[in-house]
């Protein structure tokens, strides 16, 4: 099977996995900004990573304006994200960036990547500063933060990479499978 990876990466860690799912399946590998749908034609397996950004997947969007013309062909879709993977997080992030008819052929897996303040666009830091903000408000009148929340707000300005090899292990067999 021909298989492609396709990634866009902010900060690096989606690339990180990108570049081990690639290597072990000795897959092409392309950032998202340097291919073209002809060129996507050619592969019988499409894996494509991107950041979760508010639960979104950044840069999915390749996929779903050429959904018709890729649709039968395997399509693995990865996100990285700075949370710990928790129970019905990919059920959120299948309904929040898929239709229905998307859902069906798509195999989607959520890998923690990390964070990486410091690298972050201008925008992206002021995104992290109202949700600091607003999350701090919560805290302020007593409500009870979410641990995503409690998350959020251990690692707002760090950096910090929790990316794990072994976790592309479940993707790698989806990819491989007759
Ligand atoms: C504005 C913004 C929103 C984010 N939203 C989420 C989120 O909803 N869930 C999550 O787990 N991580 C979230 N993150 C963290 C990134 O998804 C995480 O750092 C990711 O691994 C970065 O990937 P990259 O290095 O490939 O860009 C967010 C980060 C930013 C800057």
């Amino acid at each position: 099977m021909k298989t492609l990876v396709i990634y866009k990466s902010v900060t690096g860690f989606t690339e990180k996995y990108a570049r081990w799912i690639a290597e072990v399946l000795s897959a092409d590998l392309y950032a998202a900004k340097d291919i073209k749908l002809e060129k996507m034609l050619e592969y019988d397996c499409i894996i494509f990573g991107g950041r979760l950004y508010a639960v979104g997947i950044d840069g999915v969007a390749l996929i779903k304006r050429n959904f018709e013309k890729l649709k039968d062909k395997r399509l693995i879709i990865f996100t990285t994200g700075a949370s710990p993977k928790k129970e019905g997080i990919i059920d959120e992030i299948r309904d929040k960036n898929f239709t229905v008819e998307q859902r069906a052929h798509v195999q989607l897996f959520y890998f923690r990547g990390g964070f990486d303040y410091k690298n972050l666009p201008g925008f992206d830091k002021f995104l992290m500063s109202l949700l600091k903000k607003k999350i701090l408000r919560k805290q302020k009148i007593g409500k009870e933060l979410s641990s995503d929340e409690k998350g959020m707000l251990a690692i707002y300005d760090r950096d910090i990479d929790y990316t794990k090899k072994n976790a592309i292990e479940h993707l790698l067999l989806a990819a491989r499978k007759d």
